[in-house]
């Protein structure tokens, strides 16, 4: 991959003179949906599929972007300084945004520069292409301009740049699991102070597979920020009635307590989920450890019933992908994975039964919804790094 990133430089931008090759991974959360921007716990894990990047500093305060994902755009052109969300700018607001942010941050970029991106996430799969841009981009500028940021602050950089320049409302968790990766560990972290820990997942005789459905989406266009606030406005009912900062605080007994001050019966399920999710997320990060991986798979179903009950994220592609994998033999647990609204699944499958899940889960997709859904085995792998 390095070497048809720097050809492809080459060709778009003329020479190859001080260029550098980063990468930096996507995403996939094994368990604790909906909880990061609810004061609760996740349980992700960084992929070794992500985006690569050839990039260098220019002379000038020019930004030229390519990304081989989007040819059809060609190069598409910004000034270091002004930076502001356009349209017409298309993916590039992305790492456009966290340019943008580190200058918010106090850190100027001081010239422009030449970066070309080549990612093999399926975009808008749920898998955190975005997030693996903006991580990606704070690697590179720390790099080139000696920044000094850690790894934690290239998150919180990414999902500052995600909210206030791309406007999506995202929590923590993203680009978090993208920038302190590890591999074959999963990363347990308390979105309410962001502590966390990192969990070995031996899932031995076991895989992780995703399944894509092709159902393309944005957050942007998406029903997240409509949920968020759903949750925030159940929260401040309960505080009238309960001493919270969020509804990560509760244990499923005090929610059942206090839930009667919520005035609308679709923010209660909102709200059941937070709180619901967020404790099975503690149970599965238990069962884990304990290596009761069939526990974790059944709090993984019940993950999905619930985001697809309660909090109504999944829609018919990916309740087809789960309901259909449930009844593969040899699957330890399935569910949707990120956002929701389409995207992906992710399912815990014995290494024997993989062929069969993706023959059958495939085959039964695409007789329901019309067009295939598309797997991968994955692996989990570090955080950004240069190349
Ligand atoms: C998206 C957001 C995350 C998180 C998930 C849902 O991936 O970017 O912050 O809220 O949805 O768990």
């Amino acid at each position: 991959m390095k070497e048809t990133v720097l050809k492809k430089f080459e060709e778009v931008f003329g020479d190859t003179e001080g260029v550098k090759v980063f990468f930096a991974p996507g995403r996939v959360n094994l368990i604790g949906e909906h909880t990061d921007y609810n004061g609760g716990h996740v349980f992700p894990c960084a992929l070794t599929i992500g985006t690569y990047a050839a990039a260098r500093v220019r002379n000038d305060k020019k930004l030229r972007f390519y990304s081989m994902n989007f040819e059809q755009l060609g190069v598409i052109e910004s000034g270091i300084e002004g930076l502001k969300p356009e349209k017409e700018a298309d993916w590039t607001n992305y790492p456009k945004g966290v340019m943008w942010a580190f200058g918010e941050k106090g850190f100027q970029i001081p010239q422009g520069m030449d970066i070309l991106l080549n990612g093999n996430i399926p975009n808008g799969s749920g898998l955190s292409s975005s997030a693996s841009v903006e991580v990606l981009t704070g690697a590179i500028l720390r790099d080139f301009f000696g920044f000094d940021v850690s790894n934690q602050d290239l998150a919180l950089i990414g999902q500052y740049s995600e909210n206030k320049f791309n406007g999506v409302n995202c929590g923590i968790m993203d680009q978090f699991a993208i920038a302190m990766g590890k591999k074959d560990h999963a990363i347990f972290l308390d979105t309410a102070d962001l502590s966390y820990t990192y969990a070995p997942v031996k899932l031995e005789g076991a895989k992780i597979v995703i399944a894509c459905s092709n159902k393309k989406r944005g957050l942007g266009d998406s029903k997240y920020n409509e949920r968020r606030s759903e949750c925030e406005t159940a929260l401040a009912e309960l505080q009238k009635v309960v001493d919270i900062k969020s509804l990560g605080e509760l244990t499923e007994a005090q929610f059942e307590e206090y839930k009667s001050a919520i005035q609308d019966e679709t923010r209660v399920r909102r709200a059941k989920h937070a709180v619901y999710e967020n404790q099975r997320t503690l149970q599965a990060v238990a069962a884990l450890s304990a290596n009761d991986i069939a526990l974790f798979g059944q709090l993984m179903n019940a993950s999905h019933v619930s985001l697809r009950d309660d909090y109504e994220v999944t829609g018919i592609e990916l309740d087809t992908l789960v309901e259909e994998a449930w009844k593969v033999e040899g699957v330890i647990g399935s569910r949707m994975t990120g956002a929701g609204f389409g995207g992906c699944t992710v399912s815990i499958v014995k290494d024997e039964a993989i062929d069969s899940f993706i023959s059958q889960v495939g085959e039964a997709y695409k007789a329901k919804i019309g067009y295939a859904a598309d797997f991968y085995v994955v692996e989990i792998g570090d955080g950004p790094v240069v190349l």
